[in-house]
């Protein structure tokens, strides 16, 4: 029996609590809890591997639930009483070998019938943070970024955001889009709103005056312009991946690193062609999450922040509202709220203002079109309207979050940028931008989505640094 095990490499010495039949490894079918608990392999040998999350002992049996990450579900195994082992606790990892039975109790479709039980590492639960069968908040789990993917609220989070990464990708797999991998490391500030980390190398080989790149190179804020290049070949193409802004703020829905869903198109011309596939891609990805993750979706939806189900769904059955930034402005301006910050035209929509607007739609996401020209960076493309003067600028603002998205129309048209590009003192760094408007430009535009806040918003998350496996922001950077 000890060599059947001996194979598993781990640093603690195995240990074998007892075994009884006679195993022969290859007919042991290694499963996932959720294979097994999908009971295909019923009445047959199987091998399991996990972490406890509970454990009961009673007279003649001893029972431990499971969970090795694979559902939210945990598999009950039954041992008898003599297998029983203080090192089987709440948190330690376990090798189980048994029969797959159907379980007399409604509560699970099957169990496992324990013949060997390998306790692969030890788990002092005293010493453990989490402790069994307690809800631990949001914010207390949140201490823990090495340890919290046990929990099983956080581990519903993660399989929720792989399966939300996925259905990102078919959308735009399935609507033509190619996928580039736009620079982590880059040369430009696609914003201009200075939120940038520079990149140098550190340590004794590299002189302090002497650039690595020999030009300063940052942490890209935005895969944007790098989008914009490929589009002028491959006409839809996007983006999704780690984004970076010097944020030095410790907001609920603010990070230092997050991830960034990113689209350009060519040959628009309107920004509903925009408006359309953002909303598209919102109720695609957010349909397919709530068919293929419904036990974990619903933890959130039941547990920690219950009733926020209804708002989901009146999301998706509904059709987004489109509003212009001034009848936005004249909203507010009538509006009996106090607000702390100004609500005039030509002032930016802070977050309150944003959160007012869904609700005074409905609670729904909205668009809010055409932003003065001045709050919005030089690619954005001029209305040329007048006396207000806007560009053509959109940003989905959604329930509880504000901002989801930001995207425009990119000015395409070559005397307006270079003269935008000046007059924000951009000229030299930018040739290339305008050789994509001298070889062959066509109008365009593109929009970026904040992958956290979008999460927060399906799940009704209230703090961004629940939604992402290892938060970053000012004064916190732990692992
Ligand atoms: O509105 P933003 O700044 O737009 C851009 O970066 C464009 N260049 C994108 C594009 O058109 N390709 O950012 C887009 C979205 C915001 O709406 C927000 O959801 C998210 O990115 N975002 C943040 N999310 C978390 N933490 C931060 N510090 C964020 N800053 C922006």
């Amino acid at each position: 029996m000890l060599q059947a095990v001996g194979r598993l490499s781990v640093s603690a010495a195995p240990r074998i609590l007892f075994g009884i039949r006679h195993y022969c490894e290859k007919t042991a079918t290694k499963l996932r809890v959720s294979q097994a608990l999908a009971d295909a392999e019923l009445g047959k040998n199987v091998k399991v591997q996990g972490w406890i999350r509970s454990v009961r002992a009673q007279k003649n049996n001893v029972f431990f639930h499971l969970n090795d990450g694979s559902s939210l579900q945990s598999l009950q195994v039954v041992a008898r009483a003599e297998m029983n082992d203080p090192s089987l606790t709440f948190g330690s990892s376990v090798e189980v070998k048994g029969v797959l039975k159907k379980s007399p109790n409604q509560k699970q479709p099957v169990e496992l019938e324990a013949d060997q039980i390998h306790v692969v590492g030890e788990c002092n639960p005293v010493d453990f943070p989490f402790k069994v069968k307690e809800r631990h908040p949001l914010e207390y789990i949140r201490q823990f970024p090495h340890l919290r993917c046990r929990t099983n609220a956080f581990s519903s989070l993660l399989r929720i955001r792989s399966e939300a990464t996925a259905a990102i990708h078919s959308y735009f797999k399935n609507n033509g889009f190619v996928q580039i991998h736009t620079p982590i490391i880059t040369s430009n500030d696609c914003e201009g709103a200075g939120e940038l980390f520079e990149v140098e190398p550190s340590g004794p080989d590299y002189s302090e005056d002497e650039k690595f790149f020999s030009v300063p190179a940052f942490l890209t804020v935005s895969g944007q312009m790098h989008l914009e290049v490929m589009s002028g070949a491959f006409s839809r193409v996007y983006t999704f991946g780690p984004t970076f802004r010097a944020e030095n703020s410790q907001s609920r829905r603010h990070l230092a690193e997050f991830f960034m869903v990113e689209a350009e198109i060519s040959f628009i011309q309107s920004l509903e062609d925009l408006t359309k596939v953002m909303e598209d891609m919102f109720k695609s990805a957010t349909e397919h999450v709530l068919a293929h993750c419904v036990e974990d979706v619903d933890l959130f939806h039941k547990h920690v922040t219950p009733g926020h189900r209804d708002t989901v769904d009146a999301m998706l059955t509904k059709t987004f509202p489109v509003i212009t930034y001034t009848e936005a402005i004249d909203i507010l301006k009538r509006s009996s709220e106090i607000f702390t910050f100004p609500t005039d035209w030509g002032c930016d929509l802070m977050t309150e203002h944003e959160k007012y607007l869904v609700k005074h739609c409905g609670n729904i996401p909205i668009f809010v079109t055409d932003y003065p020209y001045d709050l919005k960076p030089f690619y954005a493309r001029d209305n040329q309207d007048r006396p207000r003067h806007t560009a053509a600028a959109v940003d989905l603002l959604v329930p509880g979050v504000g901002e989801l998205c930001g995207g425009s129309l990119r000015e395409e048209r070559l005397n307006l940028l270079r003269a935008r590009l000046q007059a924000v003192g951009l000229d030299d760094n930018y040739s290339w931008y305008l050789d994509l408007r001298r070889f062959g430009s066509v109008p365009h535009g593109g929009f970026g989505l904040g992958f956290e806040r979008y999460l927060q918003c399906v799940l009704g998350v209230d703090n961004i640094k629940d939604v992402i496996p290892f938060p970053r922001f000012s004064n916190s950077c732990l692992l």
